[in-house]
């Protein structure tokens, strides 16, 4: 019979005589997948895990501090931070295209990580040969099966990284669902923020800023989005919802009246939508005086965004991100 007790030990055990004396490493995506992922392993062989986590500067607020902080403090695992942030920005410097953008920002996170690998392999100690992902079982249906552990071959198209950095797979949720994940998550004393979080693209807020991606911007959409996702979390609407993106329209004006005069700002777009999987979605119908207190926040708060729309688009036809 299933018990999240039972996951963890078998998996605990399993773990433990596969890696044996040698090494694992685990990326950290903010997510709930690779936090567990982390965190059980971390559980079954403790220091001989390294944790890596790419800062690309495209996070929301506080998610950053949510990772080296509150994750570390709940697991004691070991942890490499990479500040990539300006490298992120110079990469996507004067890009406005959607899949532009999102092909610029895979590219340089393969690269940052794979560096990270090669450092962690450099280091003292025994030898790195396993690497740790957040497969969950609807992944392992998806991609049509296959065995509990797997050779893989990393992405050769990074200047001055050796051929042969190859590592075998440790998957120890892929006989899982989310809930059951989020479930473990728990029983392994991990922060509600982290197992109970929503859905959150890689790209990041890199594709929720319709125009280029520059720090200002950046800056301006992270206090809106954390004033929104204050407000749902006030009202209690976090499990009501899939998720809420909020997006910039950075290359839209419109004028407004604000304090002593006329200004000419940016709209913030809310787009919280209700969903079983992401494949379609309906806007959520939100309460108006939630809405209400988001739109006066933002305004008043947020410098330069002079307006908050409403997305009442389902999916098909909009997607849930607006890139
Ligand atoms: P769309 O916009 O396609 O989004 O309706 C469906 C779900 O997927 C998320 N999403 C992504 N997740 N990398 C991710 O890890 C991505 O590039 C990406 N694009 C969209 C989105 O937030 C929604 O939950």
């Amino acid at each position: 019979n299933w018990t999240t007790g039972n996951v963890i030990e078998e998996q605990v055990q399993a773990i433990r005589e596969l890696v044996g004396d040698k090494r694992a490493i685990c990326g950290l995506s903010g997510g709930v997948d690779s936090a567990v992922a982390a965190a059980l392993v971390q559980k079954a062989i403790g220091s001989q895990l390294t944790c890596v986590y790419v800062d690309h500067g495209l996070m929301r607020k506080g998610e950053t501090e949510q990772v080296e902080k509150d994750f570390v403090a709940a697991t004691g695992v070991q942890l490499k931070v990479v500040d990539a942030e300006q490298r992120f920005l110079d990469a996507l410097e004067g890009v406005s295209d959607p899949e532009e953008k999102r092909k610029i920002i895979g590219r340089e996170f393969i690269r940052v990580f794979e560096q990270a690998q090669v450092e962690i392999v450099a280091d003292e100690g025994p030898a790195v040969e396993f690497l740790v992902q957040g497969t969950l079982y609807p992944d392992v249906v998806e991609s049509g099966g296959g065995t509990g552990t797997a050779n893989i071959k990393s992405h050769h198209n990074v200047g001055g990284l050796p051929e042969d950095l190859e590592f075998r797979l440790i998957e120890p949720l892929r006989k899982l669902f989310k809930d059951e994940v989020r479930m473990v998550g728990q029983e392994l004393g991990l922060p509600d923020e982290i197992v109970q979080r929503q859905p959150f693209p890689g790209p990041g807020l890199g594709i929720r800023i319709v125009g280029e991606v520059t720090k200002k911007r950046l800056d301006l959409l992270r206090e809106a989005d954390a004033i929104a996702r204050e407000e749902l979390t006030a009202a209690g609407l976090d499990r009501d919802i899939w998720q809420c993106p909020v997006v910039l329209l950075a290359d839209v004006r419109s004028v407004g009246v604000q304090g002593d005069g006329r200004t000419y700002g940016h709209p913030i777009v809310l787009r919280p939508v209700s969903s079983e999987d992401a494949m379609t979605a309906d806007w959520s119908r939100l309460p108006y005086d939630v809405l209400s207190r988001i739109s006066t926040r933002i305004t008043n708060e947020v410098r330069d965004v002079n307006r908050v729309v409403l997305d009442v688009t389902s999916k098909p036809p909009g997607t849930i991100e607006w890139e």
